[in-house]
C-alpha cells in the first residue's frame, strides 16, 4: 500500500506539474545516469550514507526528504517469503502473505529448459510485485561441489554452463517486472559448515572455470541489478568486502553497475566495506537466521562509523558517492519505476507454471524391465493394480517448511499422497514407514527407536498385501538435511530409510522409489529397486506433478544437474583430507581444483551411480549420423554440427541433446570433457528432429592462469554428443588451428 500511494503521488507530481519544474531525478524520460547525478547533487552526506544500510530486517533506507523510496527485499529464491518482523526473525503473522511455492532451483536446473527458467522468473516477479517487494534474494548459483552441502537444493547444480544458461532467463523475466534479482551467494559459499568464516583457497583456474561463470552470465547476460556477497572468506578477506571479487572482477571486469548487498550479517569491517565494493549492509550482528543483538541500525558498519570515517578524512567521500549512485540506480529500476504492473499471487497461471516446471524437472533415474515378460513398472498402469501402497513421511510432509531462508508460506501445497489419491482413488493405502520430527531450524527432534521399528513393521505388513508400493522418501528441509546453517553429516539416507527399503523390497519387488531431495544420496539397495525417480522439492503443485510423471500423463524429461557418486569418497571434494572439505575450521583448500562433478568422475575414471545429464524417458531416442560443416576450425570461424535424433518408442517425449567438448592435448590439465551446448527437443513417436549446434573458438578455451586469460590452444578436440555425460554415442574429431 505504502508504495502504491507513493508512486501515485510521484506520478501526480511528475505529470500534473506541467511547468518544467520537475526535478530530473523524478523524470523517467531522462537517462538513468542523469537522474542519478541529479539526485546525488541534492543529497547530503548523511543521506548518502543512510542509503548504504538496513533500516529493518528486510528493508533499507530511501531518501524521505526527496521522495526517494526505500528498498524492500525478500527471500527468494523459490517464492516470496512470508513477512518477517521489523527487527527480529519471527514471522510477523500477517494473513495476506501466502504465495505460490515454485519448485526448488535444482528442479528448475533439471528441466534443462531455459523457457522454464523464463516462466519461473516471470511468475515469481509477479508474486513479488503483488507483495510489494523490490528485490528478490535469488536466484542462487553456487556450484554443487559436495553432496553434503545443506543448500545445494537452492542452486543449479555442478556445471557452470548449465547454471549460466538457466539463470539468465530467470533474471531477465523477473526484472522485466521492475523487481531486481539479487544473485547469491557471491561466491564460493559451497558449504554451510563454518559458512560465516571459512577461508576458501583455490586456484585461479577453478575460480574462473567453475565457480564464477554463472555469476558472470547473471551479470553480463542477465543484467542482474544486485548481487549478494557470501558469508565466507576468499583468500583471506570476507566475500562481502573483497577487493578481488567485488572491485576487480565484478565491478571492473564484468562492468556490473548494480548494488552489492551483504548476506545477512556478512559485513565485518567499516574500512574494508567502504573500500572493497560493498554497497548495502543488511542483517549485521545476526547469524542470518536466529541471533539478535542490541546493535542498532545506526551502529552498522556502513552507518555512523562510516560517516565518521568520511568526516575524519580516513576514507574519501567518493566511496559513498559511488555506493549511493549504485543504490539509486537500483531504486530507480525497481521501487521508483512507475510503469509496472501490480502483480498477482497464487493464481491458476502461477500454479500451472509451478506444475509444468516440476513435471519437466522430475528425473527418471531407473526403470528396469522385470525379466523378459514384464514391462517396466513405470508408468503405473492403474488398471493392473487393486492396492497401491504409498509409503513415506515425504508423501505427506509439506516440504515448503524448513530449510532456512528459503522457507515459504504456501497458499496451497499438494502432497504426493494427495496427488496419488486424486489419480488412483480408493486403491491408495498409506503407511508412514519412518518418522522424522518437526521442521526446525538449528535443532532436530530425536526419534524413539521403538517408534521407528513399529512404523517399519506396519509398512512391511501392508506391503505384503499390496500389488504395488510407491515410496516417497529422501531428505527434507530439517536441520542437517537440505537446510541452511549446517551440512549433512552423512551421504546415506537418514531416518532408517535404508533399512525400510531393504525390508519392503524383501517382501514386494513391485517397488517404486521417489526421492525428494536437493542432493544425491547413497543407494546401497539400488539393484533391488526396479524404478527410481528423483522428484526434488517440487513446490505447491508437486504432488500433482509427481503423479503426472508416475502415471505417464507427463513423459519424464528431466536430466540430472549433478552427478550421484556411488560413495562419498568418489566425489572430488570428498576424495582428499578434511582440509579439502569441510576445512580445518579456519581454511579450506579446493584440492580437486577444476575437476568438479562429472569432470572428476570422467577424468579419474570413477564411474558415478547416475551421471550428470542422465534421465530416462518412457520412450527411447536414437542418435543418427552427424553432419558437420567442417572438421577443422580456426580463430574467428564457426562450425555447425547437426545431429538427427529419432523417437523410436511409442509415445512422444522430450530429449535433452547434450554436446560436450574434450581437449585431446593441452599444456595444462583439462577434464575429459565439458558441457558446451544443449538443446531440449520434443519429438513425436516415430519422428526425427535435427538438432544443430554452432561451435566457435570460445568452446575450446580454458582459463590460463599463467596469463590470466581465456585461451584456446591449437590441436585436436573431440565433440561428444548424447543423452548424458556418459552416454555419448556420437563422437567427432575436430582440428582447431
Ligand atoms: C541467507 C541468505 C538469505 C538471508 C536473508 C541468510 O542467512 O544466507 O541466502 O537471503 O539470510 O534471509
Amino acid at each position: 500500500m505504502r508504495k502504491k500511494i507513493l508512486s501515485i503521488a510521484i506520478f501526480a507530481f511528475t505529470f500534473l506539474n506541467v511547468n518544467s519544474q520537475t526535478p530530473i531525478y523524478l523524470d523517467e524520460s531522462k537517462p538513468i545516469e542523469e537522474r542519478v547525478t541529479d539526485a546525488l547533487s541534492r543529497m547530503t552526506l548523511q543521506e548518502k550514507v543512510k542509503l548504504c544500510h538496513a533500516q529493518s530486517k528486510f528493508s533499507s533506507y530511501g531518501v524521505s526528504r526527496l521522495g526517494i523510496p526505500e528498498l524492500w527485499m525478500s527471500d527468494g529464491p523459490h517464492g516470496v517469503r512470508a513477512e518477517i518482523n521489523w527487527n527480529n526473525w519471527n514471522y510477523a503473522g500477517w494473513t495476506n502473505d501466502s504465495i505460490t511455492v515454485f519448485p526448488a532451483l535444482t528442479c528448475l536446473a533439471a528441466t534443462w529448459n531455459p523457457d522454464m527458467a523464463a516462466k519461473y522468473g516471470k511468475a515469481i516477479g509477479e508474486e513479488a510485485l503483488y507483495r510489494e517487494k523490490d528485490v528478490i534474494l535469488g536466484p542462487g548459483v553456487n556450484i554443487y561441489r559436495t553432496p553434503l552441502n545443506g543448500r545445494n537444493f537452492e542452486y543449479m547444480g555442478e556445471d557452470p554452463y548449465l547454471a549460466s544458461v538457466m539463470c539468465v532467463p530467470y533474471i531477465k523475466e523477473l526484472q522485466k517486472n521492475g523487481v531486481a534479482a539479487c544473485v547469491k551467494h557471491y561466491a564460493l559459499n559451497n558449504q554451510e559448515q563454518w559458512r560465516g568464516h571459512i577461508n576458501v583457497e583455490l586456484s585461479d583456474r577453478a575460480l574462473h572455470e567453475i565457480y564464477l561463470p554463472a555469476f558472470k552470465a547473471a551479470v553480463e547476460e542477465g543484467g542482474a541489478w544486485s548481487i549478494m556477497g557470501s558469508y565466507n572468506k576468499i583468500r583471506g578477506q570476507h566475500a562481502c568486502h573483497n577487493d578481488l571479487m567485488l572491485n576487480k572482477i565484478l565491478k571492473n571486469d564484468w562492468k556490473f553497475d548494480g548494488a552489492v548487498i551483504t548476506d545477512w550479517g556478512g559485513c565485518h569491517d567499516t574500512k574494508e566495506a567502504a573500500l572493497n565494493g560493498l554497497d548495502i549492509e543488511m542483517g549485521s550482528y545476526t547469524n542470518g537466521l536466529t541471533s539478535e543483538s542490541a546493535f542498532t541500525f545506526d551502529d552498522y558498519f556502513l552507518a555512523r562509523p562510516y560517516l565518521e570515517m568520511i568526516q575524519k578524512g580516513e576514507v574519501s567521500e567518493s566511496t559513498v558517492n559511488e555506493k549511493a549512485a549504485r543504490i539509486l540506480r537500483l531504486i530507480f529500476r525497481t521501487a521508483m519505476k512507475r510503469n509496472k504492473p501490480f502483480g498477482s499471487v497464487a493464481t491458476k497461471e502461477h500454479y500451472d507454471v509451478a506444475r509444468e516446471i516440476a513435471g519437466e524437472g522430475i528425473v527418471l533415474l531407473k526403470n528396469e524391465k522385470r525379466g523378459n515378460k514384464l514391462p517396466s513398472i513405470l508408468p503405473i498402469d492403474g488398471d493392473k493394480y487393486k492396492k497401491i501402497l504409498v509409503v513415506g513421511d515425504n508423501a505427506v510432509r509439506m516440504l515448503n517448511q524448513g530449510g532456512g531462508s528459503s522457507e515459504l508460506k504456501a497458499k496451497d501445497m499438494i502432497s504426493p499422497l494427495q496427488g496419488m489419491r486424486e489419480l488412483y482413488g480408493e486403491k491408495i493405502k498409506f503407511a508412514q514407514g519412518y518418522m522424522v520430527g518437526r521442521p526446525m531450524y538449528g535443532r532436530e527432534d530425536k526419534i524413539d527407536k521403538n517408534v521407528e521399528d513399529s512404523l517399519r513393521a506396519e509398512a512391511v505388513a501392508m506391503a505384503k498385501e499390496a500389488d504395488l508400493i510407491v515410496m516417497f522418501g529422501g531428505l527434507n528441509k530439517n536441520h542437517l538435511q537440505d537446510c541452511e546453517g549446517g551440512d549433512r553429516t552423512s551421504y546415506s539416507l537418514p531416518f532408517g530409510q535404508n533399512e525400510l527399503i531393504e525390508s519392503l523390497t524383501a517382501v514386494n519387488r513391485n517397488f517404486v522409489l521417489v526421492l525428494l531431495s536437493g542432493n544425491a544420496v547413497e543407494m546401497p539397495w539400488v539393484s533391488k529397486v526396479p524404478a527410481i525417480v528423483q522428484g526434488w522439492y517440487a513446490g505447491s503443485m508437486g504432488g500433482y506433478a509427481l503423479a503426472d510423471v508416475l502415471s505417464g500423463k507427463v513423459n519424464p524429461s528431466g536430466k540430472l544437474p549433478f552427478s550421484f557418486p556411488v560413495k562419498l569418497s568418489d566425489c572430488g571434494a570428498n576424495a582428499f583430507d578434511s582440509l579439502a572439505y569441510p576445512g580445518d575450521s579456519i581454511n579450506e583448500v579446493y584440492k580437486e581444483d577444476i575437476l568438479v562433478g562429472y569432470r572428476w568422475h570422467d577424468t579419474k575414471k570413477i564411474p558415478s551411480l547416475f551421471p550428470f545429464g542422465h534421465g530416462l524417458s518412457y520412450t527411447q531416442f536414437k542418435y543418427g549420423k552427424p553432419q558437420i560443416s567442417s572438421s577443422s576450425i580456426s580463430n574467428g570461424e564457426k562450425l555447425t554440427v547437426t545431429i538427427p535424433v529419432t523417437n523410436i518408442g511409442k509415445v512422444a517425449g522430450k530429449e535433452v541433446v547434450q554436446l560436450y567438448v574434450g581437449d585431446e592435448k593441452c599444456s595444462l590439465q583439462r577434464p575429459v570433457k565439458e558441457l558446451k551446448k544443449f538443446s531440449k527437443v520434443n519429438i513425436l513417436s516415430g519422428k526425427t528432429v535435427d538438432v544443430t549446434f554452432t561451435i566457435d573458438e570460445d568452446d575450446f578455451k580454458f582459463y590460463d592462469d599463467r596469463k590470466s586469460e581465456w585461451v584456446a590452444e591449437p590441436g585436436k578436440f573431440k565433440l561428444y554428443i548424447g543423452s548424458s555425460s556418459v552416454s555419448v554415442p556420437v563422437q567427432i574429431n575436430i582440428n582447431y588451428k
